[in-house]
């Protein structure tokens, strides 16, 4: 027997002024897109921003339904956004965050593993990274490089 672990990087920031201007820009297009949720029934509002390889932003929240199980993240809200309007072109990167009236969300929003495996199959189309940055409403900002980072052993194409 022997034990395999595995180590995900993740660089953490203590603000929005350390950032780089573009994901600075992304995160704020995310919280500004928290405004568009419509989660009547969490109260859990959730902006999404992604940034496409020429360069292009794009804003998506969650949308719920009295239906529970049909409620869109925003994750994967935005990401079907960004497809239809430019399916050819690589999503470089996805901004996340959270806001709930219940409590100041201080820790970083991570996506759900539905929203993950979404990350993943644009990675595999694109044969290229998607960096994933996360903050709550206030707190630490986690960047990840990549979807596979936060989804290891995953199942793909490859299985197929
Ligand atoms: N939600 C997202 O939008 N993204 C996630 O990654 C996790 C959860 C939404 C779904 C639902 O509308 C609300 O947050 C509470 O689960």
């Amino acid at each position: 027997m022997k034990e395999l672990e595995i180590k995900i990087p993740i660089q953490v920031f203590d603000s929005m002024d350390e950032l780089e201007p573009k994901d600075r820009e992304l995160l704020e297009l995310a919280k500004k897109s928290v405004e568009k949720s419509h989660a009547p029934y969490s109260q859990f509002h959730v902006g999404a921003a992604v940034r496409l390889e020429d360069g292009q932003m794009i804003g998506g929240a969650n949308h719920e339904n009295a239906a529970y199980p049909m409620c869109l993240c925003a994750e994967r809200s935005v990401l079907a956004a960004a497809h239809t309007s430019s399916p050819k072109t690589r999503v470089e990167t996805i901004a996340i965050t959270a806001t709930t009236p219940s409590r100041t969300i201080s820790e970083p929003i991570s996506p759900c593993g539905a929203c993950r495996q979404v990350i993943l199959e644009f990675e595999d189309r694109f044969d290229s990274d998607m960096r994933i940055i996360m903050q709550g409403e206030t707190g630490p900002i986690y960047i990840l490089k990549s979807g596979k980072d936060i989804m290891p052993l995953s199942f793909g194409r490859m299985q197929l």
